[in-house]
């Protein structure tokens, strides 16, 4: 049994996965294949990938500076660290839609995974469930719905004390939570039959990101045309609509002769939709899944996150969508205490937008965030070896989460870390990182 999945109190004791890996180390001389320190995976991650990969999992718009501002106010919030604090025995784990999760982390929703490993959102889904943690699936994925539910599935079948935390469905099996990402188009009989597939496949939360319906204008993609579906045979990142019986009986013939059919026209179509149509595509959501959650993912104003808990939204993602889409953004970090202070009694705050380490997850929930997702990292974890570089990188996340705890002096994620844990930094820069590589 791995040990790092053996509950004591109500989360594994993920700090073991440190003593896993320099016994492994000491006793038999394995170390690591890969770097996990951030700067250095991103760095790696260009060694391992074709530079249609690489820039697209690592592109930003315009001169990056959101993507920077996002990592600065990470540096200038600072943690106090407390002494002589029982944290024998650490909680991380929350309440999340119903789920109870053994740590505030979800895997934030990437398209296209096959850029990163072969199976793509089959790894990402299987580790997810392995770990317990929700995993959330991107309309522009290059696996179906169907297949990725198996997978996730899989994974929560393998490891069973993490199934524990997570049923929700009544008389179901023990699954791990999953969402599903909304990339809303224009047709609404599509946009309906995509979300009964997710909901028939298991994926419970309905996440429509509203950041997104053109992307962003990002140099070092423009510089490639790198851009998958237009390349022959221009089926990766297809998969959800070529997998969709209404995309196919409606659109399947021009699908045949363009290849873009699928992205420009349900996916990245450039013609945004406004707060008016939310209440039709909320009531689709309720009906079809019996009122399960729905989320706005793309949030970065008060005011916004407001309008999201006025027209019944159950939650929001406070992202800017790693910085992929406006440049010169306020970073996500700046603006989520002003957001939590609006609605975060209210509704649940997920945050994304620069994460990389166990003291980043601390400094989000503290500041008032109830989780956190996660995008670059695993990705590049799965970029180096797949399934294994996945799951080494979410497992050190957690080990660097839950022994940041430890030695910080806080037992409770949502008892002890709160804004009291911190204190701001007004004049820090934070020194060129990996966005100095780019
Ligand atoms: C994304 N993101 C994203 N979001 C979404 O709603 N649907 C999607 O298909 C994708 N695809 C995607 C691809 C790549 C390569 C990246 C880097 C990001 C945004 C993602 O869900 C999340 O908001 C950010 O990635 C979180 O920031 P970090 O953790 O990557 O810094």
């Amino acid at each position: 049994m791995d040990p790092t999945n053996k509950p004591k109190g109500n989360s594994p004791h993920y700090s073991l996965y440190q003593r896993e890996v320099f016994k492994r180390g000491g006793t038999e001389g394995e170390l690591p294949h890969f770097s996990v320190h951030p700067d250095e995976l991103v760095e790696s991650t260009k060694k391992k990938l074709s530079d249609r990969g690489y820039f697209y999992a690592n592109s930003n718009a315009g001169l990056g500076w959101t993507d920077r501002a996002n990592r600065e106010a990470f540096y200038r919030w600072r943690i106090i660290p407390r002494m002589l604090v029982d944290t024998n025995v650490r909680d991380l784990s929350i309440e999340l839609f119903g789920h109870r999760i053994p740590a505030p982390i979800l895997f934030a929703p990437i398209g296209i995974n096959k850029l990163y490993s072969p199976e793509g959102e089959l790894i990402p889904a299987k580790i997810a469930g392995e770990l317990g943690l929700p995993y959330c699936l991107s309309t522009a994925s290059s696996n179906s719905i169907e297949d990725v539910a198996v997978a996730n599935d899989a994974g929560a079948h393998d490891i069973a004390p993490a199934n524990n935390y997570c049923k929700v469905r009544d008389g179901s099996e023990a699954k791990s939570p999953r969402f599903f990402q909304l990339y809303m188009g224009h047709d609404d009989d599509v946009t309906i039959s995509l979300l009964e597939r997710a909901w028939k496949g298991g994926f419970d939360v309905c996440m429509l990101t509203v950041d997104t319906w053109q992307l962003g204008w990002r140099p070092t993609d423009i510089n490639l045309a790198n851009y998958v579906f237009y390349y022959p045979p221009g089926t990766t990142g297809n998969e959800v609509g070529a997998s969709d019986p209404v995309f196919m009986r409606k659109y399947g013939h021009e699908l045949k002769r363009d290849s873009g059919k699928w992205i420009d026209s349900s996916v990245w179509h450039g013609k945004a939709h406004t707060w008016e149509k939310m209440p039709w595509l909320i009531k689709q959501w309720k009906r079809i899944s019996g009122g399960r959650p729905f989320v706005i993912k793309g949030i970065q104003s008060a005011e916004d996150a407001r309008k999201a808990y006025a027209i019944g939204c159950e939650g929001i993602v406070v992202t800017n969508h790693a910085g992929r889409q406006v440049d010169g953004a306020v970073g996500s970090l700046e603006v989520l205490p002003e957001i939590v202070d609006a609605v975060g009694d209210k509704m649940k705050i997920i945050f994304d937008s620069g994460v990389r380490t166990g003291s980043d997850v601390f400094k989000a929930l503290a500041l008032g965030a109830h989780a956190v997702q996660v995008g670059r990292l695993y990705i590049w974890g799965m970029a180096h070896e797949g399934e294994a570089g996945c799951r080494h990188v979410m497992k050190s996340l957690l080990a660097d989460l839950d022994i940041t705890m430890t030695v910080a002096g806080y037992a409770s994620i949502t008892r002890d870390v709160t804004r009291d844990a911190l204190k701001y930094n007004e004049s820090g820069s934070y020194p060129n990182g990996e966005h100095a590589k780019l």
